[in-house]
């Protein structure tokens, strides 16, 4: 008898149904059969998740994105052709020779669908060994941050009958890039890795002014966010609380002093209350002398180190137990316009400057 590779029973599992957790470069997805109405269903009963929030179709190669979608137009194929494979997903049209419901929940129906090619070894051996067009959210309880190594995931699945694939710490941290190319220019619906300085120096158009080049660290632009929240939101995902730790989080915004001085201003007012400190080394010699009730983790000295570490910190803070977190915010250009934007929502959009 020959001995299964470990990715050939994944691959058997999806096939007859069941649900397998696989690594990506970005987070950990709860992947099923995306063709297969029941397991797609379960994926949304195991995450508690809206059944109008859609999920990311994982792809293999560029035959899938013509197959899935309806006449992409040029600017998706130069964007497909520069980041796949990547953190980047694509929402375009739907071909509407598939099920009216494909990238939703079952009992609704698309007209659009996101489509990712994952860079992740383990993933794309997935999806090569399994000929199977993978849906998947990231593989947390709806709410929760994204999990960033296996551990996580089984934190919120814990006694469950899917199929785990380990590929250690994902090197990215955050979720993929998502781009609307329904129109007749790019719309980012999800900042992340993938940048909109990437996406449209690609392309070599201009990037479109605000509401996507203001700063969200602007008190104005955080009162224009609070009115749009009525509205529709084009990402559905976009709408609900995410990422969130279970102590309230705020973010103070600052010098490194000045932020210290905030910080350990609350820890000597609250002499009962533990303490949840998310900073980087620079603010970290500010703090030398916190009592111990101050729960102190680095975040990381550059963007890239920030994005990797932000969800894992903020799942160590639940393991911590404490009661308030307060965060140090970055700089928003580049990454840390994705950086921000994930910090806001587990904040739910509190921010003090100091
Ligand atoms: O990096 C990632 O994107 C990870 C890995 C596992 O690939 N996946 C992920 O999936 O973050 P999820 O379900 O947690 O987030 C998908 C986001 C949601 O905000 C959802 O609303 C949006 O993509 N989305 C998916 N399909 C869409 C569509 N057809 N139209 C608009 N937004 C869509
Ligand atoms: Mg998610």
């Amino acid at each position: 008898m020959h001995h299964k590779s470990v990715i050939a029973k994944a691959s058997e599992h999806l096939c007859k149904g069941g649900l397998v957790v696989f690594p990506t470069e970005t987070v950990y997805g709860l992947g099923a059969d995306a063709f297969n109405a029941e397991a797609v269903a379960q994926v949304y009963s195991e995450k508690g998740r809206p059944g109008d929030n859609p999920l990311i179709l994982h792809i293999a190669n560029m035959e899938n994105f013509r197959e899935l979608s309806h006449q992409p137009p040029q600017y998706a194929f130069a964007l497909a052709e520069a980041f796949w494979p990547g953190p980047l997903t694509l929402v375009a049209r739907k071909n509407p020779a598939l099920p009216a419901w494909l990238g939703g929940h079952p009992s609704r129906t698309t007209e659009t669908i996101g489509i990712r090619m994952p860079a992740h070894p383990i993933a794309q051996s997935l999806l090569e060994e399994s000929k199977c067009i993978i849906a998947a959210p990231s593989a947390n309880k709806a709410g929760k941050p994204s999990p960033t190594t296996l551990a996580h995931v089984m934190e919120d699945f814990p006694n469950s009958g899917i199929f785990p694939l380990d590929g250690g710490s994902a090197t990215v941290g955050l979720e993929s890039t998502v781009v609307d190319v329904t129109g007749d220019a790019p719309i980012i619906l999800r900042p992340g890795f993938i940048t909109e300085e990437q996406i449209f120096k690609t392309l070599g158009t201009p990037s479109p002014t605000p509401p996507q080049g203001i700063s969200s660290l602007d008190p104005k632009f955080l009162q224009d966010e609070k009115l749009c929240e009525d509205e529709r939101p084009r990402s559905p995902g976009m709408k609900y609380k995410h990422y969130a730790p279970r102590a309230d989080m705020t973010l103070v915004n600052g010098d490194s002093e000045r932020v210290a001085g905030y910080v350990l201003g609350a820890v000597n007012e609250n002499p009962n209350a533990k303490i949840g400190i998310l900073i980087g080394k620079k603010t970290l010699r500010y703090l030398k002398n916190a009592p111990p009730s101050a729960k102190i983790l680095l975040l990381g000295d550059n963007e890239k180190d920030i994005a990797h570490n932000l969800f894992a910190r903020l799942r160590e803070f639940d393991k911590l137990d404490v009661d308030i977190i307060f965060a140090e915010t970055t700089p928003e250009n580049g990454l840390g316009v994705a950086i921000m934007d994930r910090m806001r929502k587990a904040a739910e959009g509190r921010v003090v400057y100091v």
